[in-house]
């Protein structure tokens, strides 16, 4: 590797990511340790688990990542870790990780906005994302559409104002058995299905915000009423209608403030049904659409290293404390 590089560590939530980013976005090692199968049990992300899993996976991973791409400490130009939002037991332990590694290399570590992270995966492997751009963040935590003016300038046009499209997509894989996480057994099973079943579109006629909990139960309230319902026509049905509320958002969002580019981000963007319709939606504007690669879509540590050169280059270091509640807008 010529040049120096990021050491990014990830841990906010159920997957203990490390990787090594250089300046320009390319990706030197990236190693994923999930927690899938720890988790599937419960429907749902355990935290207390989720902790203990970080702390047997984290230092194996770094070391992994460390000579997978061939890099001594003294090629560092720093250690980026996620300190929020995220489940504060899961942040201690990558962030405790970058403070002993930070000392012991004599290394700055900068403790970066989760959220933040998903924003900059687009740019990763290669530059892609030209500003202004309206960003959709769908993630199992969050649902904001956003407007930059560059890679750092970020105003919020609209939120969920209960659940995310994420959190949606897991409840409703949960109701109907499908297991955990539940977006990628959602999208598969919705393919063999047709969208009969006549759903909610909340909020698709008003504003920027979002609302997903009416949807999740008139879901419940189906199943419950008929439980020999095709489950594929149901799977078909709820994609098909956050289809068209998530679009109808960026739509609205696209005509409100300029924009050279919709860029799509967080774990539903790995959801081709979203990615075809952002495509389709982006020709008829005309505008770029911007994806990260489909594996930096969900959780990763390359989006975090990356998120920190931008703070490099700004100067700023934010301290490498826990913020469990962090808004997107914030360092
Ligand atoms: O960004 P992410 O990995 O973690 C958070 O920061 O929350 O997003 C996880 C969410 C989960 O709700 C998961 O069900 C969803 O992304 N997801 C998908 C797909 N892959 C992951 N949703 C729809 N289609 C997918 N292929
Ligand atoms: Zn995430």
């Amino acid at each position: 590797m010529t040049g120096r590089a990021i050491l990014g560590i990830e841990s906010s939530c159920d997957d203990t990511a490390v990787a090594v980013v250089d300046r320009d976005g390319g990706i030197h090692a990236a190693e994923t340790v999930s927690q899938s199968d720890i988790h599937a049990e419960w429907g749902g992300v355990y935290p207390e688990f989720a902790s203990r899993a970080h702390v047997r996976a984290i230092v194996p991973a770094i070391d992994r990542a460390m000579r997978a791409a061939a890099v001594s400490p003294g090629d560092l130009e720093a250690i980026a870790v996620t300190r929020g939002p995220g489940l504060i037991g899961s942040l201690l332990v990558g962030l405790n990780a970058a403070s002993g590694l930070g000392t012991a290399w004599d290394l700055p570590v900068i403790g970066v906005n989760h959220l933040r992270g998903h924003l900059r995966s687009a740019d990763l492997e290669e530059r892609r994302v030209g500003f202004p751009a309206t960003v959709l963040l769908v993630s199992g935590g969050h649902t904001i559409v956003a407007h930059m003016a560059d890679a750092v300038s970020i105003r919020v046009l609209g939120s969920t104002r209960d659940d995310s499209v994420g959190e949606a997509y897991d409840k409703v894989a949960r109701m109907m058995g499908l297991g955990y996480p539940g977006g990628p057994a959602i999208d598969r099973l919705a393919r063999e299905g047709s969208a009969t079943i006549d759903l909610p579109r909340p909020m698709i006629r008003e504003g920027l915000d979002f609302s997903f909990s009416g949807l999740k139960s008139a879901v419940a309230r189906w199943l419950e009423r008929d439980p020999g319902l095709d489950k594929a026509d149901m799977a078909a049905s709820f994609v098909a209608c956050c289809m068209d509320v998530l679009l109808a958002k960026c739509r609205r969002a696209l005509a409100a403030a300029p924009s050279r580019a919709l860029v799509v981000v967080g774990g539903v963007a790995a959801s081709p049904q979203l990615r075809d319709g952002a495509g389709a939606l982006t020709d008829e504007m005309g505008v770029a659409l911007c994806l990260p690669p489909l594996e930096w879509s969900t959780d990763n540590a390359a989006m975090i290293a990356l998120a920190g050169w931008d703070y490099v280059a700004l100067g700023a270091a934010p301290e490498p404390a826990a913020a469990p509640r962090l808004p997107i807008d914030r360092f």
